[in-house]
């Protein structure tokens, strides 16, 4: 499969396929340990072949996240389009202080328009540093369209974060007292349960699929030896998943164990929908980094 990798002069790397932009593989070092070290978690029976998503790293979620609930989504598989559409690449950018910047771009092909009608233009912007890895979604409503009320494009999105870590040892923060919706419990109506999160980190030592709605857009994912900031600009939702054995072991393409490699921390637009008026553009932003310092809190 086609990629593009960014080497930082001070040794950090990200590999992106063209194939969903994905992002699958991010090396960076932390200032008490000078070696790369692999930040993202890849399944090893991931598909790489293009039929479908790869089980891993970083995919984009747009323009609906899940199944999809909105009418203009009907034809969609669970997620969106694209992660499993091949992605177009500009220059690469490198700044003064060395951070390196490319731009990977998207509009309708046949295969997307045969689905989804809306006209659209996306632009996925990664920068690399050298203890950080910027993603940034630009989403731009290219509808000619001057009627009133607005033809507007509405989606959500997100950005499927696979963090390599020691899942059973992970705690995220801050989302104590944020309102969720817990994936893995259904109502009679088949909805998910609302609830009000309560632990002072969260952990993902049972099947966790809960989305936050209207979080802190800033969280860290840690445990013992280490961890990963996330800061997020436009993105007010936040989703906690992790398999474990109960739903892992069914999944075709997670390596065996592969849910104590990982923790998925997602943040996107995804309980309602992100509105763009023609000739407007959305961006959605995150930047993660590596937290240098073992981790002070427990439970
Ligand atoms: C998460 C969803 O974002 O992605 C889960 O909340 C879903 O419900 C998971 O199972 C993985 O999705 P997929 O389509 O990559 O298997």
């Amino acid at each position: 499969m086609s990629d593009i990798v960014l080497r930082h002069p001070k040794g950090s790397i990200v590999q992106i396929l063209l194939y969903g932009a994905t992002i699958v593989s991010w090396q960076a070092a932390s200032q008490r340990d000078p070696e790369p070290r692999e930040r993202l978690f890849v399944s090893s029976t991931a598909i790489r072949d293009g039929s479908k998503p790869v089980r891993g790293g970083i995919p984009v979620v747009f323009p609906c996240f899940g199944p999809p609930a909105h009418p203009e989504h009907s034809k969609l598989s669970q997620h969106g389009f694209a992660r499993s559409s091949v992605w177009s690449w500009d220059n690469v950018i490198k700044d003064q202080d060395g951070r390196l910047s490319v731009t990977l771009t998207l509009e309708p092909t046949p295969a997307i328009t045969a689905l989804y009608t809306r006209p659209f233009h996306l632009s996925f912007v990664v920068t690399l540093g050298e203890f950080d890895l910027t993603t940034e979604l630009h989403v731009k409503n290219t509808s000619g369209s001057t009627d009133y009320p607005p033809d507007y494009l509405e989606f959500q999105a997100l950005f499927h974060n696979y963090i390599l870590a020691p899942a059973n040892e992970v705690l995220i923060t801050p989302l104590q007292n944020n309102a969720y919706f817990d994936k893995t419990e259904t109502t009679e109506e088949g909805k998910s349960t609302a609830k009000i999160e309560t632990r002072a980190g969260v952990d993902v030592r049972k099947f966790t699929d809960s989305v936050y709605e209207n979080a802190s857009q800033n969280y860290e994912v840690t445990w013992p030896s280490g961890g990963i900031a996330i800061k997020t600009d436009n993105m007010k939702d936040v989703i906690v998943w992790n398999p474990q054995a109960e739903v892992g072991s069914k999944m075709g393409d997670m390596e065996k164990g592969g849910w104590e490699k990982f923790v998925c921390c997602e943040p996107g637009h995804v309980r309602g929908f992100e509105k763009v008026a023609p000739g407007m553009t959305w961006v959605g932003k995150q930047v993660l980094s590596v937290i240098h310092n073992a981790r002070r809190h427990q439970n």
